[in-house]
């Protein structure tokens, strides 16, 4: 019997989770179909993609970049259909004939898009976790609500899907802890004072991941594993103090659940996202990825370590957000989002990007929200109060 083939929007298509997905989806062009794609500001490596998967949509954030597309398609004589704005970018999210959707877009611009894809009950595959970390309990109940399938595509969290049992229900009973590893990034055997002089270009060169700019500093600062702490309270349903971070510098064990009887399961592969993809399109089937394979007879030591607090103090805001009032954690997004704009524009400096995001949570006061509408506002006024912090932090 012919398996009808998996109808799906990707969103943040030009991205490096983007790129992976299509990469992934064009090894399996009998299972799955690409129903529409969206970019930013990509206009060519997008016009390019339209070339190669002849989507039906392809969706630009603003106008004036959906005009250079259109013009472009009309040239090349290809019949993908060009739509603007974030009204559109969620149309493609929930659209009646797409059956999943990648949300790889960056930044809590994702928020929204995500929303209309738990509403519409797709099976929505998340990369974008600030759409988590600033949507948080609201998130996850237009998941439960919309009836959609949330599969998490973070390495850590899908390493952690992977090892928990499929039926949710059993979770709580069964979790002791959740570990995230963590790499360390560029500046884990840094002293601290050095990290003032610390370039754009030094905090995106990862030692063992290639990714976006934004997740890059989000590494070398560790507020990336912070806002994955947030992301795996939401996921699993753990309290902030069930779960743990170890500095792992090799990214070969991508994360690991202990369970009550205090037995450990890891799940571990090379540092390709490639893998957790096909985990999240072809689930609860497997799929090849076109990631390498491991090879234990060649692996070098497998190492495990405590963070340094004093070289990553924004880790711990993970845990700080979560105790305090709800929509902290929607702060603490807004303003990192913020600074490391800002060191990404020269504008601050890296060791700066950790007093910019507390001098905004000692500034704004979440009130708790409620709807879209309260956590864009919420985000709009952390926004402000991280500007006129980042201007006074100014390099
Ligand atoms: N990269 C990884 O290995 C990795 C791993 C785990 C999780 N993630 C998460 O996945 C998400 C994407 O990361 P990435 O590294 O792929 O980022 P990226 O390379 O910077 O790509 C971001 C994508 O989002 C689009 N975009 C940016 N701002 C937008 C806006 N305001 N509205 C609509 N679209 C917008 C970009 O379009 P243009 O390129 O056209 O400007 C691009 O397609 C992030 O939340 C990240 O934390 C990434």
């Amino acid at each position: 019997m012919n398996t009808p083939k998996q109808r799906i929007t990707v969103l943040g298509s030009t991205g490096s989770v983007g790129v992976s997905t299509l990469d992934v989806i064009s090894r399996h062009p009998d299972r799955f179909e690409v129903f529409a794609l969206s970019a930013s500001t990509k206009v060519d490596e997008l016009l390019a993609q339209c070339a190669r998967f002849s989507p039906r949509f392809a969706v630009m954030a603003s106008s004036a970049h959906a005009a250079q597309l259109a013009e472009k398609l009309e040239q090349n004589n290809l019949p993908t259909r060009v739509l603007s704005g974030i009204d559109a970018i969620e149309k493609i999210a929930s659209h009646e004939e797409v059956d999943a959707v990648m949300a790889a877009i960056v930044g809590a611009a994702g928020l929204g898009p995500c929303l209309a894809a738990a509403r519409a009950g797709k099976r929505l595959l998340l990369a974008n976790k600030e759409a988590l970390v600033v949507g948080g309990e609201l998130f996850m109940r237009t998941v439960r609500e919309g009836g959609a399938t949330l599969l998490p595509i973070d390495s850590e969290h899908s390493a952690i899907f992977q090892s928990l049992p499929e039926d949710p229900s059993t979770w709580a009973r069964r979790i002791d802890k959740i570990i995230l590893t963590a790499s360390g990034g560029p500046f884990r055997t840094r002293a601290p004072e050095t990290l003032s002089s610390v370039t754009p270009e030094q905090a995106c060169a990862h030692p063992n991941w290639v990714m976006g700019r934004k997740i890059s500093v989000d590494s070398a600062t560790m507020m990336n594993k912070a806002l994955e702490v947030i992301e795996a309270r939401h996921l699993f349903g753990v309290l902030p103090e069930q779960i743990e971070v170890v500095i792992h510098p090799q990214s070969v064990v991508h994360s690991m659940v202990q369970f009550t009887d205090a037995s450990v399961i890891a799940q571990l592969g090379t540092p390709d996202m490639r893998v957790p993809i096909a985990v999240g399109l072809a689930w609860p089937e497997r799929i090849e990825s076109g990631a390498g394979r491991l090879d234990f007879r060649q692996m070098a030591a497998l190492s495990f370590d405590a963070p340094d607090a004093a070289l990553f103090p924004g880790l711990g805001l993970a845990w700080h957000a979560l105790r305090a009032a709800p929509g902290t954690t929607a702060v603490l997004n807004a303003a990192n989002e913020v600074a490391v704009q800002a060191f990404l524009d020269r504008r601050l400096r890296f060791d700066r990007i950790h007093a910019v995001n507390m001098e905004t949570l000692e500034a704004v006061a979440p009130s708790k929200p409620a709807s879209l509408a309260d956590l864009l506002a919420l985000d709009a006024s952390a926004r402000a109060a991280a500007n006129a912090a980042a201007l006074r932090f100014a390099a």
